[in-house]
């Protein structure tokens, strides 16, 4: 019998705390402790004690910054939706996660064109009235950078549904558009690009191509990743591998997926019900022009126990190596050559440290003092 788990020491938070009035929308990611940490309006009649150690520290910083709201700047108590929100319900919303790096000439935001555009055409699966164009969408997020003094930071672009109906139908639903700047670590792990990560194959498997499209970047997509990341993280896994309705490897919760073999890098083609991962972009275009054959092609399970290499990317995972699949070593169980080579160019144009030769980064005007 083990001993019961001491009970939580529970605080009462100061009345003016900032955490109270974070919303729905603000706090996805690993950064999100919303399984402990209860947010809720002021207004509402919800519980104000929080277990202590629930309290992410990085909300008292994130709580002073500000969001962009629809054209304005708004305070962050203040970027509010309605609890009869359309996407509340019906999981109606789009959004993107874009990186903004700390370079020697100031913060710059990477490829920001090319996830402002994904964010347009996921509005334009869902049928969702866009008012913003690529290019305000693009200064919104230069601004919500610049007006919060931020320098490396996460930004967060969502469009919503909301309003105040019942029904699926969502025409009548108006579309409200935030860019939320977030301050986002390392993904999956401190450690995890050095050293490599420990995953497993999910037994939850990437939505049929006539369910759900997943070149949306939806939220609805991710109740299907978080199935896949809890059923992960209960068996000890730092991440689990998605596969396509016909067992094929698809992507993880969050990342697009290569493995190398004999020096050939491999991924599953978009046909493989994933998200079209700009950073995959970015990483196919490195190891081409590193002099490696890149293949898009069908990805069978069992490659994944007998590459030389693993490795994700995403945006929030930037390129992580795969150490083990399912307790298999990946080749020598660290980290390959050509994931080291692939990743050394990747942060080195991301951050700066290397010439950006493919106009991957936005300059943003700093107001960081040095
Ligand atoms: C499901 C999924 N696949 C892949 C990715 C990687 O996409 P990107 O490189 O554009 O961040 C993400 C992250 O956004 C994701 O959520």
């Amino acid at each position: 019998m083990h001993a019961p788990a001491p009970r939580q020491a529970f605080v009462r938070p100061p009345a003016q705390t900032p955490f109270t009035d974070v919303t729905v929308g603000a706090l996805f990611g690993p950064n999100d402790r919303s399984d402990v940490f209860r947010v809720s309006s002021p207004k509402a009649s919800m519980p104000t004690s929080l277990p202590v150690e629930a309290i992410n520290p990085l909300l008292l910083v994130m709580s002073k910054h500000k969001i962009w709201r629809d054209g304005a700047l708004v305070g962050w108590q203040d970027a509010t939706i309605h609890v009869m929100s359309h996407a509340v319900h019906y999981g109606s919303s789009v959004f993107e996660g874009i990186r903004c790096y700390s370079t020697p000439d100031g913060p710059a935001i990477f490829r920001l064109p090319e996830h402002m555009r994904r964010f347009q055409d996921s509005c334009r699966i869902y049928r969702m009235p866009m008012r913003h164009s690529i290019e305000d969408l693009s200064a919104a997020c230069s601004e919500v950078v610049a007006e919060n003094e931020l320098d490396a930071c996460y930004l967060r672009p969502v469009a919503i549904r909301t309003g105040e109906e019942m029904g699926v139908l969502p025409n009548k639903a108006p579309v409200e558009t935030f860019v939320i700047p977030w301050v986002w670590g390392r993904y999956l792990g401190h450690e995890a690009l050095e050293e490599g990560v420990d995953v497993c194959v999910s037994s939850w498997r990437r939505p049929a191509p006539d369910t759900i499209p997943m070149l949306a970047k939806a939220g609805g997509n991710y109740l299907n990743s978080q199935l896949s990341k809890m059923e992960a993280r209960a068996s000890g896994f730092v991440e689990g591998i998605m596969l396509d309705t016909l067992g094929n490897v698809a992507e993880g919760s969050g990342e697009n997926l290569f493995i190398v073999r004999d020096g050939v890098v491999y991924t599953p083609t978009i046909g493989s019900s994933i998200l079209n991962g700009i950073t995959r972009d970015s990483v196919m275009r490195i190891a081409r022009d590193l002099g490696y054959t890149v293949l898009e092609q069908v990805v069978p399970r069992e490659l994944l126990y007998i590459s030389d290499e693993a490795f994700f990317t995403g945006t929030a995972a930037e390129l992580t190596p795969i150490r083990s699949v399912d307790k298999i070593e990946v080749g020598p169980g660290k980290p390959g050559p050509v994931t080291l080579a692939i990743q050394k160019v990747y942060m080195g144009i991301a951050t700066g440290k290397m010439p950006d030769r493919y106009g991957w980064l936005t300059r943003v005007e700093s107001r960081v003092t040095a």
